[in-house]
């Protein structure tokens, strides 16, 4: 692949859609959400001409040593470069970020680590392309804002590197379709990197449901309830850039974080499958009062105007019949929550605070803590990598992810979350959006697997 082949993958679509990270918010308006028009009603869903989508699930060869290239080392990306370091059998080769300051701070990371000092990117907004092409590297993850997602994993695989990036993976049907067809046509991991996966509590209701505890799994609500308020309008990290998605897109912007677990727990892409789903947005009200009681008279944030409804719900049927209710919740005042309810014909599971209640094990009609049942049902792969992963993000989840990762690609195994995973959870954005603008008239969720997830093993007790 020339430089000049692959510098042309990034197309003008993409650069438009882009715009708003290049430009800062005030060219939110750059943004091109998938269904622009509120009052479309046609959605045919193009998906490109693709084969049929792999037998077994994807795996490529062992890898020694995994080589790493980074691309945005700011906050999340910045954890995974210390997980990195803590982890046996990586060299992190290269980092690329436009915030030069923090480049070299995470840099500094790495030599005081004792590894030779990454090769450094960043000139521009688009010379992840250039590292792409430069390095030699195994892996290119990224956790930059939502707008590089697909253009830097769309590098990374047609530059012959496996890709993983922060979530949402991509917010257009388009996109979601991409990020398959690259990794299919050039036979590479395309991993969203869902860290709440991995976190104790979901663990262990996966670990439980396995075991048939919590009987037949029939309903799940899950979602993203976090006030970001003070980081949307922050004038550093997210404030730069996650606030110009709500000028323009009313949808149901973060699903994974709740959908992966409860994803994992029904087995989609596994044995079953997102069919459709039915979205609405409250009115948006949070980000506009904020502005208003914060800055004064004639500050350019007190004129923002947002079209994201402060609560989005929506939800989801899958072809077994089983449905899924997911929030997103990030501009009122409110604790933090991710909901995760799963509940099944034995008994149910529920978040924040978390409780269950078991027939025949529970106390009739009442909640049980869950720590009550943690030395029966922890995953086996928390009690493996409980110690390593203490003072990692997000309460030591953050590490397992990065470990899990690498350690498939060094054993040459399928990874935990691959491609369609990626795709099926992020759909979940644009589709919300049509739905809202369309008075939650239901919408198809594309097939990515075409069929496959009807013979596609289900995800196993994983070990360390
Ligand atoms: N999994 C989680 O728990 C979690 C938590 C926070 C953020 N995230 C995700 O991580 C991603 C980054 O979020 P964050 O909080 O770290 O944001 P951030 O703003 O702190 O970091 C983004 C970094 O990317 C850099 N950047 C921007 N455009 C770039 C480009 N074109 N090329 C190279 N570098 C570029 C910025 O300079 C910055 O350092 C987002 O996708 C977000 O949704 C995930």
């Amino acid at each position: 692949m020339s430089k000049s082949d692959s510098r042309a993958s990034l197309d003008r679509r993409e650069l438009l859609k882009v715009g708003a990270a290049g430009l800062g918010l005030g060219a939110a308006a750059g943004l091109t959400p998938m269904f622009a028009a509120a009052d479309d009603d046609t959605h045919a869903q193009e998906r490109p001409a693709l084969g049929p989508a792999p037998a077994t699930p994807f795996a490529s060869d062992p890898i020694d040593v995994v080589r790493v290239g980074f691309v945005g080392v700011g906050g999340m990306g910045g954890a995974h470069v210390r997980n990195y370091l803590g982890i046996e059998g990586v060299e992190i080769v290269a980092r690329c970020d436009i915030n030069e300051a923090r480049n070299e701070q995470v840099a500094s990371w790495v030599t005081d680590a004792g590894q030779a000092p990454p090769a450094m990117y960043g000139r521009d907004e688009t010379d992840f392309v250039r590292m792409c092409e430069t390095e030699e590297l195994d892996l290119v993850m990224t956790a930059t804002p939502w707008e590089w997602h697909v253009p830097v994993c769309v590098a990374a695989m047609e530059n012959d590197k496996h890709a993983a990036t922060e979530v949402p993976a991509a917010y257009t049907t388009d996109d979601c379709w991409k990020l398959v067809e690259y990794a299919e046509k050039h036979d590479k991991h395309c991993v969203m990197m869902e860290n709440c996966n991995y976190d104790r509590p979901e663990m262990m209701v996966f670990h439980m449901a396995r075991l048939g505890i919590l009987g037949d799994i029939l309903h799940a609500e899950c979602g993203y309830l976090h006030d970001l308020r003070e980081i949307k309008f922050s004038d550093e990290g997210e404030g730069l850039w996650r606030r110009a998605h709500a000028m323009v897109r009313n949808a149901n912007l973060y699903p994974t974080h709740g959908l992966g677990p409860v994803a994992n727990v029904m087995d989609i892409n596994r044995g079953d499958q997102f069919e459709y789903l039915v979205s609405m947005s409250s009115p948006s009200q949070g980000l506009q009062e904020w502005g208003m009681e914060h800055y004064p008279e004639g500050h350019p944030k007190r004129s923002e105007r947002y079209v994201l409804g402060d609560v989005n719900t929506t939800m989801i049927k899958t072809v077994r019949g089983k449905t899924i209710y997911v929030s997103h919740d990030t501009n009122l005042p409110r604790p933090y929550s991710r909901i995760h309810m799963v509940q099944g014909t034995k008994g149910i599971f529920q978040g924040y605070p978390h409780r269950v209640h078991v027939e025949g094990m529970s106390p009739g009609h009442q909640w049980q803590e869950w720590t009550e049942l943690l030395d029966e049902y922890d995953h086996p792969l928390w009690k493996d990598l409980e110690e390593q992963s203490q003072g990692a993000g997000h309460g030591g989840m953050d590490f397992i992810e990065d470990y899990r990762l690498v350690k498939c690609l060094r054993e040459g195994k399928p990874t935990d979350m691959n491609v369609y995973d990626a795709a099926a959870l992020s759909v979940v954005v644009p589709l919300s959006e049509w739905s809202v603008a369309n008075r939650s008239r239901p919408i198809d969720v594309p097939d990515f697997t075409r069929g496959r997830w009807a013979q596609w093993p289900q995800l196993e007790i994983l070990r360390a």
